[in-house]
């Protein structure tokens, strides 16, 4: 769904931001590995019609094209020639075997949320990373979203005081769990899928590190549709920056009507002792009314075709494909000898920034299975001092 909207009737994020990438001159050619050979159909279709769309006709090449194998993602490796990177977006339990493949074939990788769900393999991908001196980052776009980037610059510059409270939920239709993650959803939950977005982003906002953690869950609609997954999880999270402390709760779920007017219901409140933001990042102010979609919210700002200024073909903008080709961007960078590995890290979300991730979804599904005790996360704190 993700690298070229299969399923849906759109495109994904991940193919229209190559394909952009190609307009710009930044790509040779593109090696697109699926698991089976109706996967790989499936995206040449959808490439076929991007091309109509966007104008540009990408060297595509895609493998498996005589069985389904779940490894023709090492035929595409064995093929590239010269620099090359990676983009890899398949269900979770399986990021952390295919990432350290192509990293230990000295392949530049951006890996989609979460990196991993453990400290050890999180651990083990940063190993690798610094023995083949490649480049990791991970695909978190919230940080290239300008309404959160303004409540950075708040943030920094003290407009809302100490922080108290970040306050945010977060939700999706009931067809991802019950269709679209009907295969694997027995190796995620709500938090691990939606929920991380936002303990990446209040990292990035603060750079607080989180201190301990207590989780809550609720299962009623899903068991009874016999998949057994919480439908909707509450996390609440001590931070701890320099001397000042605040705490976040998350309310992640994934059992919104199919009818609701957005895939993704998301809002995020900040409250300081000197001021408050709030963000709608469902209603961005557009709504479509049709009669064959109802109403719909469109978010103009993640990911969509805009024209060009020569009216003749459409352009893929917005803050999903911008992390995307940023990432190629300093790809290009390294390899021209411009930037090095040092260099690269500032905003961007890494494999070291990752670990947080990784402590805090260990330490979810702990809770949520020890009674939701309160877990220490203390030892962040004293690696990274
Ligand atoms: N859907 C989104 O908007 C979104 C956004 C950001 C990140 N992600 C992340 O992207 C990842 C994939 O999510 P999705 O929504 O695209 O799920 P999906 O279930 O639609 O797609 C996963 C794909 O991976 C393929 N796959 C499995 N094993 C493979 C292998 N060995 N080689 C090649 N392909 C293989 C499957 O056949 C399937 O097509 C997840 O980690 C998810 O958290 C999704």
């Amino acid at each position: 769904m993700y690298v070229c909207g299969k399923g849906t009737e759109g495109y994904g994020t991940i193919l229209p931001a190559v394909f952009e990438a190609w307009r710009a001159g930044m790509v040779k050619k593109v090696h697109l590995a699926a698991a089976t050979c109706n996967g790989a159909a499936e995206a040449r279709r959808k490439a076929s019609e991007l091309e109509t769309i966007m104008g540009v006709s990408p060297d595509i090449i895609y493998y498996p094209t005589d069985r389904d194998n779940t490894s023709a993602f090492q035929t595409a490796v064995a093929a590239l020639e010269g620099p090359a990177a990676a983009f890899i977006s398949v269900p979770d339990h399986l990021h952390f075997e295919i990432t350290a493949y192509c990293l230990e074939h000295n392949i530049h990788v951006q890996v989609v949320k979460p990196l991993v769900p453990t400290l050890r393999e999180n651990r083990k991908l940063i190993a690798l990373e610094k023995s083949h001196n490649v480049y990791g980052a991970v695909e978190f776009h919230q940080r290239f979203d300008e309404a959160n980037l303004k409540l950075r610059e708040l943030i920094q510059d003290k407009a809302l005081g100490e922080l108290l409270n970040f306050r945010i939920n977060f939700s999706q239709r009931k067809i991802i769990p019950t269709t679209t993650f009907r295969g694997w959803i027995s190796h995620t939950d709500i938090f691990q899928y939606l929920g991380v977005h936002y303990v990446d982003l209040i990292h990035f906002l603060t750079g607080a590190i989180p201190t301990r953690l207590m989780a809550v869950g609720q299962k009623k609609y899903l068991v009874a549709q016999g998949i057994d997954t919480y439908d909707s999880i509450q996390t609440v999270i001590e931070w701890r920056h320099e001397d000042s402390g605040f705490i976040s709760s998350h309310l992640s779920a994934w059992i919104d009507p199919d009818h609701s007017s957005a895939m993704s219901d998301q809002r995020l409140e900040v409250i300081g002792t000197k001021g408050r933001y709030q963000s709608d990042q469902k209603s961005r102010g557009v709504t479509l009314t049709t009669d064959t979609g109802g109403v719909e919210e469109i978010n103009p700002y993640f990911s969509q075709f805009y024209p060009d200024i020569d009216g003749k073909c459409r352009q893929i903008k917005g803050y999903g494909p911008a992390s995307i080709i940023q990432f190629l961007r300093d790809v290009r960078d390294i390899s021209a000898g411009r930037k090095t590995l040092a260099d690269l890290s500032g905003l961007r979300a890494t494999f070291a920034t990752s670990l947080i991730i990784a402590a805090v979804l260990e330490a979810s599904k702990q809770s949520l299975s020890e009674h939701n005790r309160w877990v220490s996360l203390d030892f962040l704190r004293d690696n990274s001092q």
